[in-house]
């Protein structure tokens, strides 16, 4: 199992990440890496501290001439806002000292985590709770799960995102986008599909629907507002048989909702047509079942996003996942003082008008860790060249 830490705050000198229990010779270079981070900053409708972070991960432990070594891997990355932006960073995320002169933060942001963090941790300051709950933390996230996605990519399993919604606009349904998304994992899997979004300013597939979007990101600003959306992420070259029905810390879906919702202001997850699912009857629900030329079974449908059971059935795993508008607002909203108690309204810190983009990015990350889990747990290995053994020789009869 691969299970990661990261520490660090948002305007910290840097962010730390410890990866373990990657097996033993996974081609793997910070590059490798750095690739997915770029990705992150992708999107219309970022702040400004998207200008300033180059995101660039150094690997100091764990890797030895591009191969992982199975000890743990540590990762390095600079906030280069800490040193670069006048607001004083250094002396107001000091380790050491008594912080005296450095203005507290005191006006909660609704539906940010201020106010309950203040509350849990005894505060009389929300900078520590901003510095934390802050989706910069998502950075070190999106590396420590792309060493996963390197072991997953080696074995042919791909995983990728589009952004299907952005606030009011967007398609209407799934059936809209499904036949250019199945064009696409045609042509190259689940990273044709990241790529043809990569190449969209909104990470939409369609052409129409970046300009309306642009648009509606534009008018949002103006008006001082935020927006949330939309997004699908897919893997394919999945086996079936990764998770199980068995008991319920193992089922697949489940794991793939946690991977989600983990995701600071994702507040919802479906997994296939799971909404449209509890609107229609089953015959039109069910994905039937047939055996191809090869005598492989198949579905002739995938409405289940490849997972019954809690388990893969071979189909491409599709999850989606439904983003809140960012909490932070030009437009004040109403807020209580937490220092006199006086009601205020919210002032307004950088912040994104929205992070769907990035979101989706990070989505596939969570993802990919996850899945890359499922395949340890059936086909285990210390080195890559067991796990990928046994990988080969089961998945062909498949
Ligand atoms: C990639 C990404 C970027 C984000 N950027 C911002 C931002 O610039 N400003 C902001 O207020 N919230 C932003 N958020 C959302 C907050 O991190 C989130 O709302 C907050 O941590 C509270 O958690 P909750 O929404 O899950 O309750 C972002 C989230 C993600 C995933």
């Amino acid at each position: 199992m691969i299970r990661f830490l990261t520490a660090g705050e948002s305007h910290g000198p840097a962010l730390t990440g410890i990866v373990e229990g990657v097996p033993a010779g996974v081609p793997l270079t910070a590059d490798d890496l750095n690739e997915h981070l770029a990705r992150r900053w992708l999107g219309y409708g970022r702040g400004g501290r998207s200008k300033i972070e180059r995101d660039k991960v150094r690997i100091d432990a764990g890797v030895r001439f591009s191969k992982t070594m199975g000890s743990p891997i540590a990762l390095h990355l600079p906030n280069a806002s800490h040193k670069k932006d006048k607001a004083g960073w250094p002396e107001t995320m000091a380790v050491e000292g008594t912080g005296e002169g450095i203005e507290k933060v005191t006006l909660p942001r609704p539906g940010h985590a201020d106010l309950v963090g203040t509350q849990k941790y005894g505060f009389d300051d929300i900078r520590p709770v901003i510095e934390r709950s802050s989706a910069r933390e998502t950075a070190m996230r999106v590396a420590c799960c792309s060493v996963a996605r390197q072991l997953l990519r080696e074995l042919g399993i791909e995983v990728g995102s589009h952004v299907v919604r952005l606030g009011e606009v967007g398609y209407e349904t799934p059936e809209d986008w499904a036949d250019a998304v199945q064009a696409l994992i045609d042509e190259g899997g689940a990273r044709a599909v990241y790529e043809a979004a990569d190449a969209s300013e909104t990470r939409m597939l369609r052409e129409d629907l970046t300009e309306e979007c642009i648009a509606h990101i534009e008018a949002t600003k103006k008006a001082g507002d935020s927006l949330g959306g939309q997004y699908e992420v897919v893997v394919t070259g999945v086996p079936p048989g990764l998770g199980s029905y068995v008991h319920w810390e193992h089922r697949l879906d489940g794991q793939l909702g946690h991977a989600i919702m983990s995701i600071q202001a994702q507040k919802a997850v479906e997994v296939g047509n799971g909404i449209a699912g509890a609107y229609r009857p089953g015959s039109r629900i069910h994905d039937p079942i047939t055996e191809d030329e090869n005598g492989r079974l198949r579905r002739t449908s995938n409405n289940a996003g490849g997972i019954e059971g809690g388990t893969s059935n071979g189909m491409p795993i599709i999850v989606r996942g439904f983003m809140k508008p960012i909490p932070t607002l030009i437009k004040p909203l109403g807020t209580v003082d937490i220092a006199s108690r006086e009601p205020q309204p919210t002032r307004y810190e950088r912040s994104d008008v929205t992070s769907v983009p990035a979101a989706s990015t990070v989505a596939e990350a969570t993802v990919a860790l996850t899945i890359a889990n499922a395949v340890l747990r059936k086909y285990g290995g210390d080195s890559f060249a067991e796990l990928s053994d046994r990988f080969m020789r089961e998945t062909s009869e498949n």
